[in-house]
């Protein structure tokens, strides 16, 4: 059996259209600060995590809509939990799809590496490896990037997964070496 484990709780994402509104709300409640922000999203944090919350803000994204309190429209997007080293990620991605649970989607969000999952229910949740070892340079390449791409690029984990045990470095640190970058 494996003995992979997340290391810990990362981050929650939330869609809302009460974007303002829920940003003072966890502001007043967490003692929580915003991060980062521009009119479609948030990421707000209360300690040295660079995000604990994210607000998607649908009356930009999804504005033909008009539901405010529909849970699975508005509501608990997914739930983010963190893992130490590249190694980790895709030594367990590779433990879960033997036992037939393959991610839905993988992203390299650029301060993260990211893969996406869903439980029987369609609950989903995020396994992710940070791409920086302070949240000080996360919310550097946040503020340098994110107005351009915000979301990252996709890539095929079972490629990273053979160049990994191929011996391309697996830690943390190095996470955004080139040699790794899928594009
Ligand atoms: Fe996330």
């Amino acid at each position: 059996m494996s003995g992979i484990r997340h290391t810990m709780f990362a981050h929650v994402i939330y869609r809302t259209r009460r974007f303002q509104q829920m940003l003072q709300w966890y502001e007043t409640v967490f003692n929580a600060k915003v991060q980062y922000q521009n009119p479609a999203l948030a990421f707000l944090t209360y300690d040295d995590e660079h995000r604990r919350f994210a607000f998607a803000n649908l009356s930009l994204l999804q504005p033909q809509g008009t539901e405010t309190d529909r849970h699975s429209l508005i509501g608990v997007d997914h739930v983010a939990y963190a893992y130490t080293s590249l190694s980790d990620l895709f030594e367990n991605y590779a433990r879960l799809k033997e036992k037939g649970n393959s991610p839905y989607r993988c992203v390299h969000h650029g301060i993260t590496v990211s893969m996406y999952y869903a439980d029987p229910d369609g609950n989903q949740m995020e396994f992710q490896v940070d791409c920086f070892s302070s949240s000080e340079e996360a919310n550097a390449f946040i503020n340098a990037h994110f107005s351009v791409n915000p979301v990252g690029v996709e890539y095929d984990p079972a490629d990273w997964l053979t160049r990994l045990r191929a011996g391309a470095p697996g830690s943390r640190a190095r996470v955004a070496d080139p040699g790794l970058d899928s594009k």
